[in-house]
Order: C-alpha cells, then sequence, then structure tokens
C-alpha cells in the first residue's frame, strides 16, 4: 500500500534531446501522468551518449525544464521537476575530470548506464572506480536489464561493495522487460539492494511515468520499509545531498 508522495529519478520527459519525448504535448502529458500516478519530483534525466555535446544538452535541458516548469504552474499541475542526466559510460569517462554539471541535481550522485550486452564486470568496476576517485556516487540505471548481471547476479554485491547505488525500472518487477530481468529486480527488491525505484519513461505506450500502474502489482510481502526508502526517503536524501547508507540482506 502507497500512501505516500513519491520521487522518480530517472525519466526522458523533456522533449526532442534523445530518444525520449518527441514533442512538447508529450511531455506535459507525461508530467500530468506522473503527477497523477502520485510523483511529487520528477527528474528529467536526458541520455549523454557522447561527451562532445554534453555542453549543448545542458544548455537545451536548461532552457526547456524551465520552459516545461511553468506551463505545469500555468496548467495546476503540483510537479516539482528536478534536472540531471544518464550518462553511458565507456572508457572515453577517464578523460572527463568534471562531473557536477551532469550528476542527479547537482549532487554527488550521478546516474550511470552502460551498453546492455558488450559491457563486463571489470569495465564496469573500472568507471564506478574511477568516479568514486572523483568523490562521486555511481547510481547504476536499471541493473536488471544488463547482461553481465544477468548472467551473474553476485556482482551485485561486490559493486555494491564499492558504494555504488542501483535505480531499477518500475516496470521490470512485473515482468514488462522480460522474465530474466523480473527474476533479478524481484531478487534485488526483496533483499534491499534497490535504492531507487525509477520510470525511465520514454513516451507514453508502454514506457510512462505513471509508476504506480506498476506498484499496485508488487508483491504483497515486500517489506513497506524498503519501498519506502527507495521511492522516498532515498531520493529525498540525494536532492539534499545528503549521505545513503543502504541495509543489504543475503542475495538470494
Ligand atoms: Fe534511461
Amino acid at each position: 500500500m502507497i500512501d505516500f508522495g513519491y520521487t522518480d529519478i530517472h525519466s526522458h520527459t523533456l522533449w526532442g534531446i534523445d530518444d525520449g519525448s518527441r514533442n512538447l504535448e508529450s511531455s506535459i502529458e507525461l508530467c500530468r501522468l506522473a503527477y497523477e500516478s502520485g510523483t511529487d519530483y520528477l527528474f528529467l534525466t536526458p541520455h549523454i551518449v557522447r561527451w562532445e555535446n554534453a555542453g549543448e544538452l545542458y544548455d537545451i535541458r536548461e532552457e526547456r525544464t524551465e520552459y516545461l516548469q511553468n506551463i505545469l504552474y500555468n496548467e495546476g499541475i503540483n510537479l516539482k521537476l528536478v534536472k540531471g542526466f544518464e550518462i553511458l559510460c565507456d572508457d572515453d569517462i577517464f578523460a572527463i575530470k568534471y562531473f557536477l554539471p551532469y550528476t542527479l541535481n547537482n549532487s554527488r550522485y550521478i546516474l550511470i548506464e552502460f551498453n546492455f550486452r558488450n559491457t563486463t564486470e571489470e569495465d564496469v568496476s573500472a568507471w564506478c572506480d574511477y568516479l568514486i576517485s572523483n568523490n562521486l556516487v555511481p547510481v547504476i540505471a536499471h541493473p536488471e536489464r544488463y547482461d553481465f548481471v544477468k548472467n551473474d547476479i553476485t556482482v551485485i554485491e561486490r559493486l555494491s561493495d564499492k558504494g555504488c547505488l542501483f535505480q531499477m525500472n518500475c516496470a521490470s518487477a512485473v515482468g514488462v522487460f522480460g522474465e530474466r530481468e523480473c527474476n533479478v529486480a524481484l531478487k534485488m527488491l526483496f533483499s534491499g539492494y534497490v535504492d531507487f525505484i525509477g520510470s525511465d519513461a520514454h513516451d507514453l505506450r508502454w514506457r510512462t511515468t505513471d509508476m504506480y500502474m506498476y506498484l499496485r502489482d508488487y508483491p504483497e510481502e515486500l517489506d513497506e520499509d524498503l519501498i519506502f526508502k527507495a521511492l522516498k526517503e532515498n531520493p529525498e536524501k540525494l536532492m539534499k545531498n545528503e549521505e545513503i547508507n543502504p541495509v543489504r540482506y543475503e542475495l538470494y
């Protein structure tokens, strides 16, 4: 039973900037859906795929976020927009020294993703070590979707031991991305390895901002406290740039 407003730290709601929302009208509808679903704070996290155009994406995001927030205000949609990016990691990351403009709400927390198929644990460990050495906390987007995790879930423990946090896609735990993804998602949920639940919304069809549509089908045996942390407590700490100290249980 979810009777509190929550925060979605991952969405592609801004129009015309990546493979998410196509136009302003869709962006407004995604915001309306989020608000009606129970979201209080919605992060806008366009993909950064190449560092060469990160500065340009930053400027577009600033301008469009303000524009969209004003429209929401005028339409009576009481949803607060928060800025971030989702960064596709590869070895180019080692050339970057200044990450703050690209973190979540200018905090120490940085949302990262990887190639779904070709990525290895060694790659991810090296990228995360580099980010951590830059005083950042890697927040790994949708870990349940990567082959290297689906093939060996114990990698999650090792990345957690380094200090990584995990953002599961809301729809994964009810099987929208597939059975193997669902198994990983549920194991992580039950054992306290899900630090954030995000929509990763891209469109108004099947990857939307309506998280309640999936949350209402979550297993009743789930610890309500873990869900509260992932939907509200941890994102609020993140937005205040406060430390998050997860409690993990046995992963199996
Ligand atoms: Fe995403």
